[in-house]
């Protein structure tokens, strides 16, 4: 028989905070026409992108988690030292270690917080929120930060197509902390690694020749992408809605990952969401901002009351791995 004494969490957990930082540059279209053959009309119509914010030197991934942590620290009414655990979800910090939640969860007042950084593309903020739960409900912490951060603006090839007009930066953060009732559902979550090549970095940094390489970037098949996101991820988005116990019909918002409009266009469709849903559209003045989009999203739709604290919330991100992660939660 075990020795061991069971560990004592919470009975649930819940988002009790949200944050954002946006870079103070905006970006409209007509930059990114500077180096790429396209219109604005076609930008607009083929992503639903309007304007994406750009970072500048000081913006850098530590700094905008910060602002944005600090955001979703006050939104949940606790303070930096009662936070047991930082997670960042990140494909573009370049210093391979340490992980960049350290220097974070140091900056921002945290009591030695456990802090680690993972790299689940733009369904980062799923999985941080899945094992900030787990932490929680386990009992190893009592409050974690999850921040979803990329500066894709160092990743894209403005000369690219296919991507010059996709990407932006930011920073969003949510505290996760106990709760008595069940308000992060069970998370749909996965990999699909046979298709790692639709999304991927151009160069290793360990083959990267300054003299003859462009800097390393995001490339992608448009297309294979556009198409897996909308068949497979609507399925995974209606199973994380079985898992929850829960129809369309109960929702109050749906806040998929900000890839493009086309996409968040078919998702509705498909999961046939009635027009109560609240559905996030933050893709048009934010571009698509990887792990930070669905906690961006979130923060705006609050802030600007189009949702409200206590909806119910369908939030799903898919990306780069190919990996993705859906789950219903409770609103901050
Ligand atoms: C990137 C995306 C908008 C491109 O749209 P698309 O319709 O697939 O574009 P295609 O590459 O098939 O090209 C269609 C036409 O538009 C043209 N085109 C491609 N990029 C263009 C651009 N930036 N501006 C103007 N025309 C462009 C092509 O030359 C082609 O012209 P043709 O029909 O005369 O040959 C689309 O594939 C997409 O949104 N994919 C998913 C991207 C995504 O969300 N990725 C992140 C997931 S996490």
């Amino acid at each position: 028989m075990s020795k061991i004494k069971p560990s004592k969490g919470a009975p649930y957990a819940r988002i009790l905070g949200v944050g954002g930082y946006r870079p103070t540059r905006v970006v409209p279209n007509e930059v990114i026409l500077e180096t790429i053959d396209s219109s604005d009309e076609w930008i607009r119509s083929r992503s639903g992108i309007e304007t994406r914010h750009w970072a500048n030197d000081e913006e850098t991934v530590a700094a905008m988690s910060i602002e944005a942590s600090g955001k979703a620290i006050a939104d949940a009414g606790i303070s930096a030292e009662q936070i047991g655990g930082v997670i960042v979800s990140t494909v573009s910090h370049f210093k391979q270690t340490p992980a960049v939640a350290t220097e974070i969860a140091d900056k921002l007042g945290t009591n030695k917080a456990a802090a680690f950084d993972i790299s689940a593309g733009c369904a980062g903020f799923g999985y941080g929120l899945t094992l900030a739960k787990g932490m929680i409900v386990e009992g190893s912490a009592e409050y974690v930060l999850v921040i979803g951060v990329e500066r894709l603006s160092d990743l894209t090839d403005l000369e690219d197509r296919a991507t010059a007009f996709l990407f932006g930066d930011g920073a969003g953060a949510v505290v996760v902390g106990p709760s008595p009732e069940p308000a992060i559902g069970p998370t749909v979550w996965g990999s699909e690694g046979d298709k790692s090549d639709t999304i991927k970095q151009t160069v290793a940094w360990t083959e990267y020749d300054s003299s003859k390489d462009k800097f390393p970037a995001i490339t992608q098949e448009g297309q294979a992408v556009f198409r897996w996101a909308v068949f497979e991820m609507a399925k995974v988005a209606q199973q994380a809605l079985d898992a929850a116990g829960i129809s369309p019909a109960d929702l109050d918002v749906f806040i998929p990952h900000q890839a493009n409009e086309r996409i968040i266009d078919s998702m509705v469709k498909t999961l046939k969401l009635p027009e109560h849903v609240t559905v996030a559209r933050d893709v048009r003045t934010t571009g698509n901002t990887s792990a930070a989009s669905i906690p961006l999203a979130m923060e705006r739709l609050l802030a600007t009351g189009e949702a409200k604290s206590g909806d119910t919330a369908l939030v799903i991100g898919f990306g780069a791995g190919l990996v993705y992660a859906a789950t219903v939660v409770t609103l901050p």
